[in-house]
């Protein structure tokens, strides 16, 4: 039997709203619950950018802390303050968990347990969102991932993401705390920091600089629109059954040099600025989720496909002065990871 949980009125802790769907996720909360409150903290690492936020900035809804979810007494202190928490925070980039591990685990790993072991002490506390991610899975070539699949994570991002996923389950079986886990797949769409690989592809396009294509540019994700993403987690908090486990996928299987064609296409660039670059290690093929589970809370994705990347395109376009002020230093990132690759025996 699905729970029914209710968000207006309650002020909630979003870990990591200064990130790329925890900001989107702020602004759909501010939007849809006029009664509802929200808790930022985030430690503003390179991903962190509260110009994400600026528009709400003022609202007397919103309240910024700037610190670590590694910090148990603040922590505990905002948990005092709470009667739900979804947890976004984490090292996400997959090149960077390749090159340097460390603060994967310590971020991902050991920031979820702060968290959750401050679960135990905050009663009051009636719904903690776990945000995992279907990488926790690994690659198949076909067929989808169900919930109970077993999980077989191929890059130490994905790997940390499995420790912290399985941990907010113990918590769950352990000490009977109200988790629910979610693993959405990849999101696109206003505010994702440039190395990523749409915002990327389509800032280095407006630039006319080239595309990284790593490999063929064969390999799939299942592409979701950030705006469905959150919505996703509006129903699980509402309607979703503790202890459990939620795909969230669009069912939009696409690869990556399609997207590419899309994006040159869009803005009326040629396909010579297509680059193919040595293929990123333990690369993943495809990944690939059944969600008849959330389907069954009523959800689905409302936006489709073409609709959402046009509308993401232009969202760039529309707005230099949000990336351009972040992009030179994610290009650092990348002109060092290519040093990386091309430096390999
Ligand atoms: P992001 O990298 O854009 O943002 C991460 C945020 O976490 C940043 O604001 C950063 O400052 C903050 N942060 C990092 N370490 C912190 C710490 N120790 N204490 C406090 N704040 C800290 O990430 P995103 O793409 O928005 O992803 C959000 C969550 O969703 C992550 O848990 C990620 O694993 C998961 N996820 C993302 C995708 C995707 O496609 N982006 C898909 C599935 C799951
Ligand atoms: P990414 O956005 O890093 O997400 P993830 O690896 O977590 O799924 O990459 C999406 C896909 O795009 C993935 O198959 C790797 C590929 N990619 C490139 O081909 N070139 C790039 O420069 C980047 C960043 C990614």
């Amino acid at each position: 039997m699905a729970e029914t949980r209710s968000l207006e009125g309650k002020t909630l802790l979003v870990t990591g709203g200064a990130g790329f769907i925890g900001s989107n996720f702020i602004h759909y909360l501010l939007k849809n619950y006029p009664r509802t409150k929200v808790i930022n903290l985030d430690k503003l690492t390179y991903a962190g950018n509260l110009d994400n936020l600026k528009d709400i900035e003022k609202d007397p809804r919103y309240e910024f802390i700037h610190g670590d979810i590694r910090d148990r007494k603040l922590v505990q202190e905002v948990f005092k303050r709470v009667q739900g928490v979804v947890h976004f925070a984490a090292e996400t980039h997959v090149d960077r968990s390749i090159l340097d591990a460390g603060e994967f685990i310590l971020t991902d790993v050991f920031g979820t347990f702060v968290l959750l072991d401050t679960l135990k002490s905050a009663p009051q506390v009636e719904f903690f969102l776990h945000i995992s991610t279907d990488e926790v899975y690994g690659s198949r070539e076909k067929g989808y991932f169900k919930e109970d699949a077993s999980l077989s994570p191929s890059s130490p991002y994905a790997a940390s993401k499995a420790g912290a996923d399985r941990l907010a389950y113990a918590y769950f079986v352990t000490y009977n705390l109200p988790i629910i886990i979610l693993r959405p797949s990849n999101n696109f769409g206003p505010f994702q920091y440039p190395e990523k690989f749409i915002p990327l592809f389509v800032t280095n396009a407006l630039e006319a600089k080239p595309l990284p294509l790593y490999g063929k540019g064969t390999n799939v994700r299942d592409w979701l629109y950030v705006e469905d993403n959150c919505r996703a987690i509006d129903i699980v908090i509402q309607k979703g059954k503790l202890g459990e486990v939620y795909n969230i996928g669009a069912n939009n299987e696409v690869a990556n040099i399609t997207i590419a064609e899309k994006i040159v296409s869009l803005l009326e660039k040629p396909r010579s600025l297509f680059h193919f670059v040595p293929d990123r290690l333990g690369h993943d093929k495809r990944y690939a989720l059944d969600c008849r589970k959330i389907h069954a809370l009523g959800w689905k994705p409302e936006r489709e496909f073409e609709e959402a990347l046009a509308l993401t395109v232009r969202w760039y376009q529309e707005n230099p002065e949000w990336w351009k002020k972040i992009k030179e230093r994610s290009l650092e990132f990348k002109t060092f990871y290519e040093e990386y690759y091309r430096n390999r025996k």
